[in-house]
């Protein structure tokens, strides 16, 4: 079986855990393919809450075997923290296997990040990253400076590559007033990590080839969204890595033949965390019913999340970039108890109108055209078939459907798993991985 990419279409947060928890039973791998513990992905079953940085969501499910592939930036100490969690709650955590080749988020990463965070801050300038220190691992995978996990499991290789290329990073700390890293200290804390995930630590590549060759659902995960993607998002209030579908064939190791299916994660309305432009942000009272109705809180950092109207001009673009042929539509029941929604169908720059993708500049300036709905005030938790739904929230996933211009098929409708029900496209075919119930 191809596999499919759960893929988020927005600036993140959209729901892509419980995406990947409801197909769960089809799959017998869930990959994740970039990113690093800036993500944080939250899994309700039953009464238990589990929120997941690093270890792709299908640890939950006994038969799935969760992969952290090449693309993907570890913290051991996140690893491990989170291994030891799940492990106490009776998860075997033995199942996970993270590529040799995936980049090691070091201690001094961490420093750098925050160092240049709280630098830029003070000339207003600062991308409000997480401070994982997911920019400088990846500066460093680019500029050949990196360690990799592959690299834990030899203490002598690793010392020599933190000769070459700790001075410089130490360097960088002193400079902006920052504690320095100890050679020997980071040798023993990093060999200590590598003899805990030694016989977990492999070529996930060939891994996951051997799953697809013998016929396997394989879930490509994705963490952030589109619009935080390093190319294709508004530079540079953007992650590091690839969220996009097209990352997912790199950082896991799949061909684009290979994949059968791309589920595009949206929220039924926008939120976004950190500095960088919003055109449809809602600064009134819709904004704080929004944030405070969504729990828009940020899983990793706690930070409050930007909230806004749905924008279908970016989705359109979107919808292309990672060819989306299915859309799972989240947190519509939030929307309840707004007496009138809008959603974004194009832009004004300078009064003429302008498609997407814009300059940063003219994202700053852009002005949303908007199409306006009727609002509801059902309660929609409870709704479990489409026939349920109020005639305006359905009229309101209709619009969204048609601009998206791919079929909308999961609606959710809260964070538990049994809080989804499937809705069937209008005018177009399903997208779906086959066998998905
Ligand atoms: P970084 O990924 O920590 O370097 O942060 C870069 C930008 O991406 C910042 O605006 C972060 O708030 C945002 N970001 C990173 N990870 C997530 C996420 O999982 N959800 C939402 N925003 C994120």
């Amino acid at each position: 079986m191809p596999a499919t990419i759960v893929v988020g279409l927005q600036w993140g947060d959209e729901g892509k855990g419980k995406t990947t928890d409801l197909l769960a039973d089809s799959v017998s791998m869930v990959v994740r393919y970039q990113g690093g513990d800036n993500a944080g992905h939250t899994v309700v079953v039953g009464d238990a809450v589990f929120k997941l940085h690093l270890v792709p969501s299908g640890v939950l499910q006994p038969h799935i075997t969760p992969v952290i592939g090449n693309g993907v930036v570890v913290n051991p100490r996140t690893l491990l923290r989170e291994m030891d969690g799940l492990t106490e709650r009776g998860i075997d955590t033995t199942r996970i296997r993270v590529s040799r080749n995936a980049h090691v988020i070091m201690p001094y990463h961490v420093a750098l990040d925050g160092a240049s965070e709280t630098r830029l801050a003070g000339s207003g300038a600062g991308i409000g990253t997480t401070r994982r220190g997911i920019g400088p691992t990846y500066a460093d995978r680019a500029s050949r400076s990196g360690i990799r996990m592959g690299d834990l499991l030899d203490p002598a290789f690793l010392r020599t590559r933190l000769a070459q290329v700790l001075p410089e990073r130490n360097r960088l700390l002193a400079e902006n007033g920052e504690p320095v890293f100890e050679i020997d200290a980071l040798v023993a804390e990093a060999a200590g990590w590598g003899e805990r995930l030694r016989g977990q630590i492999v070529d996930t590549a060939l891994l996951v080839q051997d799953a697809l060759a013998a016929g396997e659902h394989v879930l490509l995960e994705g963490a952030q969204g589109t619009l935080l993607d390093i190319d294709h998002g508004s530079y540079p209030y953007v992650t590091s890595s690839n969220p996009t579908a097209g990352g997912a064939c790199t950082g896991s190791g799949v061909g684009p033949r290979q994949i059968g299916s791309v589920i595009g994660v949206l929220k039924a309305y926008s939120t976004r965390v950190g500095s960088g432009p919003f055109p449809t942000e809602l600064l009134d009272e819709v904004g704080r019913h929004l944030s405070v109705r969504g729990n828009e809180v940020g899983t990793t950092t706690g930070r409050q999340r930007r909230c806004g109207w749905l924008d279908t001009a970016s989705l359109r673009h979107v919808v292309a970039l990672n060819s989306v042929t299915s859309i799972m539509i989240n947190k519509i029941d939030v929307l309840t108890g707004v007496p009138e929604l809008r959603i974004c169908t194009g832009y004004r720059v300078d009064g003429a109108p302008v498609r997407w993708p814009l300059t940063l500049g003219e994202l700053e300036r852009a002005e949303p055209v908007y199409e306006v709905f009727p609002g509801w005030e059902a309660d929609l938790t409870k709704v479990r078939s489409e026939r349920d739904l109020p005639p305006e929230a359905a009229r309101y996933l209709d619009a969204v459907e048609s601009h998206a211009g791919v079929p909308i098929e999961i609606v959710s409708v809260g964070p538990e798993r049994t809080e989804t029900f499937r809705r069937v496209p209008k005018g177009f075919p399903s997208g779906l991985p086959a066998g998905i119930a």
